[in-house]
């Protein structure tokens, strides 16, 4: 059974459905805890599911580095065998990516290399792209720059707003880190 820490910032829609995925014993998988850098919404589909919870601030450090050696340190104690960051939006320093990475996966709503960052789905809007989407990959030092896991194409729609596009590319993301998270644990995908 593989073993998972996930990190978010905001809502958890992809965690939800992470964590409805883990009820089915053919999963593979199931996740030990999950982590914010702060209060976040979505902390309350982890206790509804009876799974831990821990909130590593920023703010409350002097620096990047020894905000993320906590939240490392916090990750470590559950001993995942992969942390995936879902809509975990803070930039993680070198040494916490070398200390877990390739074990460390990030869903991203865009069709990378095109549009990394935090504004992926406004980004692909104001360039009229016409297709954009979903990938997961393996977090590396840059941002948004690792080996590409899998990736699923979203249309552009010509009256579509941030929300709606985002929206829209949330259903495709959900069903894509379920099935990339299962078959990473039936080894199916090799990290
Ligand atoms: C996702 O689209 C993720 O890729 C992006 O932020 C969104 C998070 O959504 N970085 P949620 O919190 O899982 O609902």
């Amino acid at each position: 059974m593989l073993s998972i820490v996930v990190l978010i910032s905001g809502s958890g829609s992809n965690l939800k459905a992470l964590l409805e995925a883990t009820e089915n014993p053919l999963f593979g998988a199931k996740i030990v805890a999950v982590g914010s850098d702060n209060p976040a919404d979505g902390l309350a589909h982890a206790e509804r599911f009876g799974v831990p919870t821990f909130v590593v601030t920023p703010g409350a450090f002097n620096s990047r580095e020894q905000w993320a050696d906590v939240l490392l340190a916090n990750i470590k104690h559950f001993k995942p065998d992969l942390v995936v960051l879902a809509g975990f939006m803070r930039i993680l320093p070198p040494n916490f990516v070398r200390a877990l990475s390739p074990n460390l996966i990030n869903t991203h709503p865009s069709l990378l290399p095109a549009f990394p960052g935090a504004h992926a789905v406004r980004d692909a809007l104001e360039a009229r792209a016409t297709t954009t989407g979903v990938t997961i990959h393996v977090v590396d030092e840059g941002v948004d720059t690792g080996p590409h896991i899998a990736q699923a194409e979203v249309q552009v729609q010509t009256d579509d707003n941030e929300h709606d596009l985002h929206e829209r590319i949330k259903l495709v993301e959900r069903e894509l880190l379920v099935s990339t998270v299962k078959a990473i644990a039936a080894k199916t995908i090799t990290l």
